[in-house]
């Protein structure tokens, strides 16, 4: 008797120190010393979608406090709003998005849903975009929310509370930290969990898939790579700094640290030219690239002396997941998992105007949304959003360009034995 009763004194006495001891060890508890939440269980709730009205706004909070606009939250944090407005997530409502959307009913709220669950899933935008298409306004006026993309507020605030990850230097708001703008925050290791941009770049069980690979994959390609169990997130490359600009495909300098390209010397044997390309994935955290959108070429051609390409020396290596445009079938699948290598073998007839072999890597970073606005507007199904369709198609085509170009001297190249 005596031994079960000590025992429960200690057990209780340990039950009692538990949260102590926790909170001791995660600097993350609030300031109501309530238990931190595990970043699954709080990602769970934060992306919980369609997400709730914001509701009334808390007493004390001034009009800037209030707004969810990204302009008010840029007069207090100055460097997250100048680089998240060059961001993609800031043109996620681009013309090829809301052109589409145009041309659904005002009152189609689900199927408004389906996309601006990822490209602007707060409430208060989806009504924004029902009465802009209900009523449509004229364009130079300000920016109504939903325009906005994906805003600050729809990653960082729910029911008017902000959430962020811990300070850099690992603290949290404490009870005592009375008189921060915005009724103070509450921290979330969860911001600098892979998991957190899962929810918009992973597709679940029950969603779309080809030939056995969902169309979204990106978060699953992560965690099958060393960067995962090296401690690499998503955001260790694409918010270096805590920096809000989300590069990726179509931006070359991150094109050009993502792969390793070499150029193997051109050799000549009797009338033909040989050379390759080698393609390493070296710096993507997923198959590069991870959509089915862009199109990376690989390609070799023989340039005259003014550099200019002789027709009908060109060679290509296609590096895509290419589907077909209403999404019946998968084509072919070359992208590169991290690591993984790919090679242009070139073998052509030399041309006898040929002074160099040129060899380069180029990207059409929405080479399918081209293809599809295409479509839209052959068909006649783009009618009130006809306008913004074509400008998204001029767009999608100026977005190429090349990330690495070589050039060798073909005269005087050593022949082969
Ligand atoms: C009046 C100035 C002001 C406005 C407006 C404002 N903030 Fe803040 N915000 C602050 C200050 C000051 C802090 C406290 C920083 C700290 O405690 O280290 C803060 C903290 C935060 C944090 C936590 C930072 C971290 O380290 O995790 C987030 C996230 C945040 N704000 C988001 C927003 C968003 C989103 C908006 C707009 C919807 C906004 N804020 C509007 C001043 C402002
Ligand atoms: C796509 C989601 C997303 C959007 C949109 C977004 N943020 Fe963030 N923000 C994050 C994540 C994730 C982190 C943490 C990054 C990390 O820990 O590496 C963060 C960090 C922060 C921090 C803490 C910065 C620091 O240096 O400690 C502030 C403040 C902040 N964001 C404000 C904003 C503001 C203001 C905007 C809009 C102009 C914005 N965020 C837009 C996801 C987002
Ligand atoms: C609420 C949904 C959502 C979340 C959360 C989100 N994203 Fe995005 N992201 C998008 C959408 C939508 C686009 C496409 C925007 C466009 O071009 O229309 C995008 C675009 C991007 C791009 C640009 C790719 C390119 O084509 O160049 C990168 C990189 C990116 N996201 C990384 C991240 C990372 C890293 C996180 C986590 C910190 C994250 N995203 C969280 C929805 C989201
Ligand atoms: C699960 C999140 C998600 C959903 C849902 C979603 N998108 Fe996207 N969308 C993305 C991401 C991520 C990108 C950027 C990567 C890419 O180009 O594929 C993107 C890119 C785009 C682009 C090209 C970039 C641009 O801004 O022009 C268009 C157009 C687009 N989406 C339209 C739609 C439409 C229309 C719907 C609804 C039928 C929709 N999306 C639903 C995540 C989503
Ligand atoms: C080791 C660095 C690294 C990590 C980790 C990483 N990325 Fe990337 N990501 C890149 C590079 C480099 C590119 C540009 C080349 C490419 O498209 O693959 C890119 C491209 C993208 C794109 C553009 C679309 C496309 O078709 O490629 C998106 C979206 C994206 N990353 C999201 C994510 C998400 C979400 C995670 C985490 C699950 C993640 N990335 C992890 C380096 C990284």
């Amino acid at each position: 008797l005596r031994r079960s009763l000590s025992r429960q004194q200690i057990s209780g006495r340990g039950l009692w120190l538990l949260p102590v001891f926790l909170c001791g060890l995660l600097v993350a508890c609030g300031d109501e010393a309530a238990p931190p939440v595990a970043p699954e269980v709080f990602l769970e709730r934060h992306w919980f979608r369609p997400i709730a009205p914001q509701g009334p706004v808390p007493a004390g909070f001034s009009a800037q406090e209030a707004a969810l606009d990204p302009d008010a939250c840029g007069n207090c944090h100055v460097q997250q709003f100048t680089d998240w407005k060059t961001s993609l997530h800031a043109k996620a409502m681009g013309p090829g998005v809301l052109g589409q959307l145009l041309d659904m009913a005002a009152d189609a709220t689900d199927e408004h849903q389906a996309c601006i669950r990822c490209h602007a899933p707060l409430a208060e935008q989806a009504s924004s975009l029902s009465q802009a298409i209900a009523r449509p306004r004229a364009a130079g006026r300000q920016a109504l929310l939903h325009e906005q993309g994906l805003a600050c507020a729809a990653c960082h605030v729910r029911q008017h509370v902000r959430f962020g990850p811990p300070r850099r230097d690992g603290s949290v708001p404490q009870a005592g930290d009375k008189g921060l703008p915005h009724g103070g925050w509450k921290a979330s290791a969860a911001f600098e969990d892979s998991r957190f941009c899962a929810a918009c770049h992973q597709f679940k069980e029950g969603d779309f898939a080809l030939n056995g690979k969902f169309l979204e994959n990106t978060y699953e390609e992560w965690k099958a790579s060393r960067y995962a169990r090296e401690g690499k997130s998503c955001q260790s490359c694409h918010m270096p700094e805590r920096r809000h600009l989300w590069r990726g495909v179509h931006d070359e300098q991150m094109m050009k640290e993502s792969v390793k390209v070499t150029a193997a010397a051109p050799v000549r044997a009797g009338d033909t030219v040989q050379a390759s390309l080698a393609i390493r994935n070296t710096g993507s955290g997923h198959r590069f690239p991870t959509y089915v959108t862009p199109k990376v070429i690989a390609e070799i051609y023989q340039a005259g002396a003014d550099g200019r390409l002789l027709q009908g020396t060109l060679q290509q290596h296609v590096i895509a997941r290419l589907v077909e445009l209403d999404l019946s079938r998968e084509i072919s699948d070359t992208r590169l998992a991290p690591d993984e290598e790919a090679m242009l073998d070139y073998r052509a007839p030399m041309d006898r105007r040929a002074a160099y072999l040129v060899y380069r890597m180029r990207v059409e970073p929405d080479a399918f949304y081209t293809e599809l606005y295409k479509s839209l507007l052959a068909s006649g199904q783009a009618v009130r959003g006809k306008t913004m369709i074509g400008a998204a198609l001029a767009n999608s085509q100026r977005a190429h360009f090349t990330f690495f170009e070589e050039r060798r001297p073909l005269r005087g190249v050593d022949v082969a034995k």
